[in-house]
């Protein structure tokens, strides 16, 4: 079977999952140096990927379904929400406060679990519904804007 929007956002996920537990793994032995070069990464990582939602999938899904005011607008405030988290985390890390760095990074993995559920669950597979004749064209863009 061929990518879908799914398959694709949701690979997507596990690497953000998978930058974020290093970057985690990284302050828990506080290692300092390695830290805030795991935190651009991971940071980095995140914001393209809710560019790729925000700029690319959900204007897509809107346009097509009228649901200007539906899931994606609270996936949008989700994503600000986290976004609010994840700088917080960069002061923690400038000075090495651990224990407060991983009360919040607990609190983001909560709001990102949640958040990620909920669009694997839920949005995507309707979004590859609605969007089934432009599937692959949005998916090109959304490769396109992590190329950048
Ligand atoms: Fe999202
Ligand atoms: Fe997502």
């Amino acid at each position: 079977m061929s990518e879908t929007i799914k398959s694709f956002l949701t690979n997507d996920h596990r690497t953000c999952d998978e930058e974020f537990a290093n970057l985690e793994n990284k302050v828990m032995s506080e290692n300092w140096q390695e830290a805030i070069k795991l935190f651009f990464e991971f940071e980095k990582q995140i914001k393209v990927h809710f560019d790729m939602e925000e700029k690319i999938m959900f204007p897509a899904f809107e346009n097509k379904t009228g649901m200007n005011e539906g899931p994606t607008q609270v996936m949008r405030m989700e994503h600000a929400q986290m976004l609010n988290v994840v700088s917080l985390m960069k002061d923690d890390i400038e000075k090495k406060d651990k224990k407060h760095f991983l009360g919040l990074s607990e609190s983001l993995m909560m709001l990102l679990q949640q958040h990620n559920m909920k669009e694997e669950q839920m949005l995507y597979a309707m979004a590859d519904a609605h969007l089934a004749d432009e599937c692959s064209l949005i998916i090109e863009k959304m490769k396109e804007l992590k190329r950048d």
